[in-house]
């Protein structure tokens, strides 16, 4: 398992996992050994079966604050080409088990992308989300013109990536960029807590629902009402469902397989 310096990684007997950056002194800035490891881990829970749901956290005080910026100052178009760090959020975009982003302080550019890779976003109340790579010369490059205008539209993202500017977290709540807003101590615990209910549903019904959301953001209605009737009756054939229905029946909880 991946456990650095910069990305600690924790799998609960729950199976929630829980994955904390970790460089303070930089504000938890991606750079290009955060993101490989990042990349790395999310392959390894997405393949380890005893992990059913992902927390991912900055901890308490900051989520992370973006690309590091010292890997731009001298850096030409062919090497940021050549980086190919499109590889390394593939891996997150990929990973079918549910991950619940828990934001404590600064979200920006690459870090309010990478809060974005999640189905589920948790914010503390102090949590400030912005994408200021305009203010360096920039742009979003990682998902933040093109995640941000699904999740929030046109107008409010314009806002975001053209001011900017930092936003809290009720104004990222009501543009629709977070699920829920917490106090600030209770930010990983909430989000824990969910990824614990999560973890003890039936592992496929969870995974087809997470897949069949993501993908329907891109189809037609049509197509996407066809292929969540197809993943609903798929869900039919397995021991799980059965076993859903039946612990309802017999008013006990039930103990989902993932068969
Ligand atoms: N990259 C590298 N280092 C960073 C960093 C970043 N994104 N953000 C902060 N740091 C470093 C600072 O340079 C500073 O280092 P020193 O102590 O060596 O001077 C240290 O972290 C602490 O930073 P501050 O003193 O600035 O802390 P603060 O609490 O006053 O402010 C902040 C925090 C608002 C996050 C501020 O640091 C900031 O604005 N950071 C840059 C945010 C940003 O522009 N992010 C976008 C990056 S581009 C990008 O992400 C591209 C993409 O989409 C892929």
């Amino acid at each position: 398992m991946e456990n650095t310096q910069i990305l600690k990684l924790d799998i609960q007997n729950n199976g929630v996992a829980i994955v904390e950056i970790h460089r303070p002194e930089a504000r938890n800035a991606l750079n290009l050994e955060l993101r490989q490891a990042l990349s790395e881990t999310f392959q390894e829970l997405s393949t380890n079966d005893a992990v059913r749901s992902i927390v991912i956290t900055g901890g308490d005080k900051v989520f992370a604050a973006g690309a590091d910026i010292k890997d731009f100052t001298t850096a030409t178009t062919s090497q940021m080409y050549l980086r190919h760090t499109e590889q390394y959020w593939q891996s997150i975009v990929d990973c079918p088990k549910p991950i619940i982003a828990a934001v404590n302080g600064y979200a920006l550019g690459g870090g309010c992308e990478l809060a974005m890779h999640a189905d589920i976003i948790v914010a503390g109340k102090s949590a400030k989300f912005g994408q200021p790579e305009v203010k360096l010369g920039l742009m979003p490059g990682a998902g933040g013109t093109q995640r941000l205008l699904r999740a929030i539209g046109k107008f409010q993202t314009m806002l975001l990536v053209l001011s900017g500017k930092f936003i809290g977290a009720e104004e990222a709540n009501r543009m629709g960029l977070v699920s829920e807003v917490v106090e600030d101590e209770n930010t990983i615990s909430h989000a824990l807590e969910l990824a614990a209910t999560i973890a003890s549903f039936s592992p496929i019904a969870v995974q087809q629902i997470k897949e069949v959301t993501n993908l329907g953001q891109d189809l037609s209605l049509q197509g996407a009402l066809a292929l969540e009737r197809k993943a609903f009756q798929i869900l039919f054939d397995t021991k799980d469902q059965k076993e859903g229905v039946n612990a309802f029946f017999e008013k006990r909880s039930p103990n989902y397989t993932g068969k």
